[in-house]
């Protein structure tokens, strides 16, 4: 699929990673759907500075954790441009949770943003695309879920999960849509990772740095533009942290 005049639609575009994948996108020729929730400010300015350089963006307002969000952002999605051509998650909720503390709503929390939405958004959209006779889904994973942090078992389970359901849409979704999944490592600290954490994943991570935005940008094209036999595969982009 050529990015060129593709329909985009990302989530939690507004800042970060999403942002760089949004312009990388955009600078390419792709129509883009923008979805973000808080970051209201970093959404307009995204859209204002992507109209300026003449490419076309949308966005669209939505809490992931609600349901009836969830299938509103689906349905606006589809009006924007008519169809979608790709699908990305990337928007993500990520914090510890201490085995005696984690509380039933961090794990409603979790599972909600970062397994229950991009399924049920693939659940429409990817019927849509589907019928419309092609389309990518893109998920944007973790490699530690298959070795999970003792300190974030339900953020390793939910990114489980969506490594998982991915590959069942995979299945299903064939052989009109590919469905596949980045398995990143330290490409973006968080803003409050004490320098100490930080200098300890790298010691574990064998390429001795953290990736770049840019580094994620290429494998989503690669996976638009370049992998038409791919479909339920996982590519690490994790500087070597998952054989460390
Ligand atoms: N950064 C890394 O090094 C790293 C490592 C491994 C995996 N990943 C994965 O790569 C992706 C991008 O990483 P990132 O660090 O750039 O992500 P991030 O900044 O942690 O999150 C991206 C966006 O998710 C949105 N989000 C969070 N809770 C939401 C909710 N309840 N409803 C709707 N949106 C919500 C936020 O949107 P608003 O700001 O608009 O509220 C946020 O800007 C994520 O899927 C992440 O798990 C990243």
């Amino acid at each position: 699929m050529k990015i060129k005049n593709s329909v985009v639609f990302i989530t939690g575009a507004a800042k970060r990673i999403g942002r760089a994948v949004a312009k990388d996108l955009a600078g390419r020729g792709a129509k883009l759907i923008v979805h973000y929730n808080q970051s209201d400010d970093a959404a307009k300015s995204l859209k204002k500075e992507l109209e300026k350089a003449g490419h076309e963006i949308q966005l669209l307002q939505a809490d992931l954790r609600s349901f009836q969000q969830v299938k509103r952002l689906s349905e606006a999605t589809m009006i924007c441009y008519g169809h979608v051509d790709v699908v990305i998650h990337n928007a993500s909720t990520f914090y510890p949770t201490a085995l005696p503390e984690v509380t039933e709503e961090n794990w409603q929390d979790l599972m909600d943003v970062n397994a229950k939405a991009p399924f049920f958004l693939s659940q429409w959209m990817g019927d849509k695309m589907k019928r419309r006779g092609c389309g990518k889904i893109i998920s944007l994973c973790d490699w530690s879920y298959q070795r999970p942090d003792a300190n974030y078992i339900p953020y390793a389970a939910s990114k489980a999960a969506l490594t998982s359901l991915s590959q069942g849409l995979a299945k299903k979704l064939a052989p009109e849509v590919q469905v596949n999944t980045l398995l990143l490592g330290p490409i973006m600290w968080p803003d409050d990772l004490d320098e100490t954490v930080q200098a300890s994943v790298l010691r574990k991570t064998p390429l001795a740095r953290c990736g770049k935005a840019e580094e994620v940008c290429a494998a989503i094209r690669f996976f638009i533009e370049e992998a038409d036999f791919c479909t339920g595969s996982q590519l690490h982009i994790d500087g070597g942290r998952q054989i460390y």
